[in-house]
Parts: structure tokens; sequence; C-alpha cells
């Protein structure tokens, strides 16, 4: 640990954020704690990627303040949040297509509020990911889309981010691509790291956190400890799509939630190696 557990890296109190007239965050209020995973869940339109739009700098709030490690974020440039190490992993866009896959990694250690130590991290991205060391050499934008991802994250790990924001890292995956990303989200408690993430796969993003919160048209609706949620039955039944795996009907949340896949996800991050 950096720091000490249980200290907060990230607070943002109040946030309001607008697109013109329309409200897209309403007072918005949390907490990431020093080497946590906090998941926001929630459906299409619920306002998270605006949330770590926000967070990074790219969105200005109408209202609200954010800090990180008690300074104040809110204001800054997001080139400025990003040297204070605050990396997104946006939904897109997220890699230099006209330039190799090593060149795209260097990129995460070069823009790195912290370089020391960024071979040994570029080593440990590899071993995470190697099929990116396969590739090493070939242009980021003939990868495949999955390994694209694979890269942006590895990219924003290299750069060892005081807090890492991810953006429905699972979007577009092939099932078996989603798992084994789950499977390295999960790997990276030894990296030491304190991340917000965003996902629609919100079994896995429950399974995978420490605590989690549900948003829901800008409002957070539910928060707590993320295995808690699992067994809630109200977040069960409107966010995990428990209702329509159990009943054959569509839950109203919205999610996408496959036959035995919430026993199927618990088994494997069980399953993965210390
Ligand atoms: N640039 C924009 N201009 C106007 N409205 C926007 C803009 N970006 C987002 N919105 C609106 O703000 C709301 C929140 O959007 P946001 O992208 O944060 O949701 P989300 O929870 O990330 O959704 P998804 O799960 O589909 O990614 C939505 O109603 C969306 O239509
Ligand atoms: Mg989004």
């Amino acid at each position: 640990m950096r720091g000490t557990p249980g200290v907060p890296v990230l607070v943002v109190r109040d946030l309001a954020v607008f697109y013109g007239d329309v409200q897209a965050l309403w007072p918005v209020s949390l907490e990431v704690r020093e080497g946590e995973i906090l998941a926001i869940i929630g459906p299409n339109g619920a306002g998270k990627t605006t949330i770590l739009n926000t967070v990074a700098g790219l969105i200005r709030p109408a209202g609200g303040t954010v800090r990180l490690d008690g300074a104040a974020l809110d204001g800054q440039p997001a080139h400025e949040i990003r040297r204070r190490g605050v990396v997104l992993v946006p939904e897109e866009h997220q890699v230099f297509p006209q330039m190799s896959v090593i060149d795209n990694l260097l990129m995460g250690a070069y823009a790195s509020w912290s370089r020391e130590g960024w071979e040994q991290r570029m080593e440990q991205g590899f071993a995470l990911f190697p099929r990116l060391h396969e590739r090493r050499r070939q242009m980021a934008g003939s990868l495949s889309g999955g390994e694209q991802r694979m890269l942006a994250l590895a990219r924003a790990l290299i750069g060892r981010p005081r807090l890492l924001l991810l953006d429905e890292p699972s979007l577009g995956l092939a099932p078996r691509l989603v798992d084994a990303l789950f499977e390295v989200l999960a790997r990276l408690r030894g990296w030491d790291l304190t991340c917000l993430i965003v996902e629609q796969n919100a079994v896995q993003a429950l399974h995978l956190a420490d605590r989690a919160c549900v948003l829901e048209a800008g409002r957070i609706v539910h928060e707590g400890a993320a295995a808690s949620m699992l067994t809630d039955p109200e977040v069960a039944r409107f966010y995990l799509g428990v209702a329509r795996v159990e009943q054959g009907r569509t839950a109203p949340g919205g999610f996408e939630t496959q036959v035995g896949f919430e026993d199927e996800s618990k088994r494997r991050i069980q399953d993965l190696p210390s």
C-alpha cells in the first residue's frame, strides 16, 4: 500500500452536470478509498460516463467539488489532472493507431506522474497480456477491438495511476474476452491500485469491486459493499437481471445477464491464481 487503507483518494461532493438545459448529474457524492475498487453500475444514460469524464476534467461541472488526496481537481485542465495521476481509459478511441504497441505503452510510461520503475511495470504489463508482447511491433490500429482495449488498459497501468478510471472496459468484447478481462482486473489487486470502474456487466463488476454505487437518472440510488449488493434482493431484481434469469422475463434495469452467469463468474474468480 502506498498510503493508509481506507483513506479517501478521490472525494466527489455534490457534483452537478448539465448538457445544455438537461441535467445529467443531480448532486452526486462518492469516495474512492486507498487501494479499493469502487464500481458504478446503472442503466444506459444514467450518467456513469459523465461522472468519469468530469473527474478527468473533460467536462466542467455546474457545481460541486472533486478532490484527489485532498487537493481540488475541479477547475483544473484535463492535462493537469492527468499529470496528478488520474488516468481515464475511455469507452472508445483508446490507442494511438499509427504507433506500434510498444510505443503506445511507452507513451503510458512517458505521460506518467511517476516514471520510476516503468521498465518493470512494462514487463508486468506484458506478463498480464502476453498477446501484446507477441504483437509489440504491430501498429496499434491493426489490433482487434479486444486487443486495443487490452492495450489501453496496459498503457494506463504502466503509467502507475494514482487513480484509474475505467469506462466500460468490457464493452463490445466477446464473452470469452470479457471473462479474460475480469480475470486480469482481479489480478490487479497485486498492483496496488485505486480504481473507479463503470460497468454494465454488473454481476462481474460487483464480484470484482470492494464497494459499489447504483446510479439511475443521474442520482445514486444505492451504495454499499459490493458483496452485499450481490445478495440484496432489490438490487438483484432491478439491476442484475435476476428476475429475467429466474423468471424468464425482462428485468426493469435493462442489464444483460446470462443464465448461470453469476455462478460461473464466482467460480472463475475463486479459481484465479493468487
Ligand atoms: N455531449 C452530450 N450532450 C448532450 N447530452 C449528453 C451528452 N453526453 C451525454 N449526454 C446525456 O447525459 C445522460 C448521461 O449520459 P452518460 O453518457 O453519462 O450515461 P452512461 O450512464 O454512461 O450511459 P451508457 O451506459 O449508455 O454509457 C444521457 O441522458 C445522455 O444522453
Ligand atoms: Mg457510458
